[in-house]
């Protein structure tokens, strides 16, 4: 199919992709950490009044999930059936994850046309066949280089380990089908130098370079000894590897081969989100699989680090005992989804520990935050009946006010939006929450409403109108992040009524001020961040 530099009218709407997990186990910490980043990111472009695409998905072949199945003594595809409606579908629509589509590697969809591209690229001799022998990892369905093979100890003395699972590799000796791969190392180098923001961040980027300038093997893509994959079209005594299925998903899903209209509306991906152990994959090889074909390279392949839980990747065979839905139950859906991209700096790896959440959901979202909120609310009510008075005259303290969201909106909007900072963008929009309470506190309305003067009345309606329109914003800033709580907010406002829908509201224009209109109705609704029960026991 042509679809190579075919300039199309319209406009091509802005992609993000997540990994397509595996289904072997249900999924932890680490998965829902890659899908709720690119969730934020989804909204945040949405509301900055872009077409978005967010798509994510499992993995469902391999040799890791026929064990998996094997072990569980089904067949792999009611294994697969199973986890991803009973665990993988819920807890994305738990987490609210307003993801597009959801693909799986099992849909004929997918199948039908991972063959077409692979029978493409056995035509144009970009695949051939022959032999190899080599250590394989099923963990990371990967064969490895003997040079990254750790001695094991123990129970393990005398065999290699795989230096991502720590467990013993197993040697393959197999005759494959090729992907002329090595010859796509200048290419790809080249790549990189003329688009330095290709992989993100720079350790990453780095990474790949180094990797790449030291050679490349050619690729095997077929495995000869299982069946639970794609059988290779012109050879069905193979099936493809399940990273060349795995990876194509990201054009499968948006209508490869099949949908030209939405395929060139969408692909490629403007972001695919990864975590690091898998970053060769897509830096290296998926671009060489396009290169191959012809079509578009994605625009940035974003890693984030590994969340740990004492010192250890977060990982299936590592299971540390805490799940997402154990997290969420106590500390909120909302909570949750702005813990992990407050906490730790995206892109390098961090310690998750129930103290440090317990500790910044106090501190800053139930006093910093929730606090703001329910004092502005009730202040409105007591002294306005509710109705939202209007500012009389701005003066000094009001301006630092409108400078401070200013600027919280363009640092958020940059970071959050173009660097894939969230944590830096998230601590400029709750600095900004800071700088409010503190505005309040100075100000003094509870003194100011002892004034009886007209004087005294206006002032309190300059404090209170300053602090309910930077509440309209900071709902707006965080909606992406934490959307339960934002439409309480903005509830609480009666912006819906005076603004209109939420998520119709532009992040570039929150700071604009003067939006919330003179007499809307502001009501106190329930506490945003409940005082945190104790910690349940293990
Ligand atoms: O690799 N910290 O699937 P997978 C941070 N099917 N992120 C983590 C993490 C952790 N401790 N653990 C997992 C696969 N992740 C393939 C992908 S894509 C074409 C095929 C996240 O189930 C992170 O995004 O092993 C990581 O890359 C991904 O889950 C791996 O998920
Ligand atoms: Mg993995």
């Amino acid at each position: 199919m042509a679809t190579t530099g075919s300039e199309k009218q319209g406009t091509k709407a802005y992609y993000v992709t997540t990994p397509i997990y595996y289904v072997n186990d249900a999924p932890h910490l680490g998965h829902a950490y890659t899908t709720v980043a690119g969730d934020v990111l989804t909204r945040w472009h949405r509301q900055r009044g872009e077409q978005v695409w967010y798509l994510t998905g499992t993995d469902e072949h391999g040799q890791k999930i026929l064990r998996s199945a094997d072990a569980n003594g089904v067949s792999p595809q009611e294994w697969c059936d199973k986890l991803v409606d009973g665990a993988w579908k819920p807890l994305w629509e738990h987490l609210e994850i307003a993801n597009d589509d959801f693909i799986r590697t099992t849909q004929k969809r997918h199948t039908e046309r991972v063959q077409e591209f692979v029978q493409d690229l056995y035509d144009k001799g970009e695949i051939y066949k022959g032999g190899y022998e080599g250590p394989y990892c099923v963990g990371c369905e990967e064969y490895k280089l003997p040079g990254e093979l750790l001695d094991g100890d123990g129970e393990l003395a005398g065999q290699k380990l795989c230096p991502v699972h720590k467990k013993p590799v197993e040697i393959l000796s197999e005759e494959n089908y090729f992907f002329r791969l090595g010859e796509y190392g200048d290419k790809l180098l080249a790549h990189y130098e003329a688009n330095p923001g290709f992989i993100q961040p720079e350790s990453a980027r780095n990474e790949v370079v180094n990797f790449v300038r030291q050679g490349l093997q050619d690729l095997s893509i077929s495995r000869s000894t299982f069946d639970w994959g794609i059988p290779i079209p012109w050879d069905d005594k193979h099936v493809i590897y399940v990273w060349v299925d795995a990876l194509l998903n990201y054009a499968t899903a948006v209508g490869y081969n099949e949908n030209p209209e939405k395929f060139e509306s969408t692909f490629p991906a403007d972001i695919h989100l990864v975590g690091k152990d898998i970053l060769r994959f897509h830096a290296v090889i998926w671009p060489a699989m396009l290169m191959a074909q012809g079509l578009p390279l994605p625009r940035k392949i974003a890693a984030n680090g590994w969340l740990m839980v004492g010192g250890e990747k977060m990982s299936k065979s590592n299971l540390t005992g805490i799940k997402p839905q154990d997290l969420t139950s106590h500390f909120g859906v909302d909570a949750y989804r702005w813990y992990f991209l407050r906490a730790i700096a995206f892109g390098q790896d961090g310690s998750f520990s129930w103290e440090d959440f317990s500790a910044r959901y106090t501190s800053e979202l139930a006093n910093d935050y929730g606090n703001l909120a329910s004092r502005v609310a009730a202040m409105v009510g007591k002294y306005f009946g509710g109705a939202l008075p209007q500012a009389a005259a701005d003066g000094e303290a009001e301006q630092a006010v409108h400078d401070g969201l200013a600027k919280a909106v363009t640092e958020a909007d940059r970071k959050i939006g173009d660097e894939l900072d969230f944590q830096g963008g998230i601590l400029a929009v709750f600095n900004f929450i800071k700088q409010v309470n503190g505005y309040i506190t100075e100000q003094e309305p509870w003194k100011v409403v002892k004034d009886d003067a007209e004087e005294g009345r206006a002032r309190l309606a300059t404090i209170l109108y300053t602090a309910a329109e930077s509440l309209r914003a900071i709902a707006v800033l965080l909606n992406p992040i934490m959307p339960e709580t934002s439409q309480k907010v903005w509830a609480s406002l009666g912006a819906e009524v005076s603004l209109g829908a939420l998520a119709d509201q532009r992040v570039q224009e929150a700071g604009e001020w003067g939006k919330l209109p003179t007499g809307s109705t502001v009501t106190k609704g329930a506490i945003l961040f409940p005082r945190l029960e104790e910690k349940p026991s293990a």
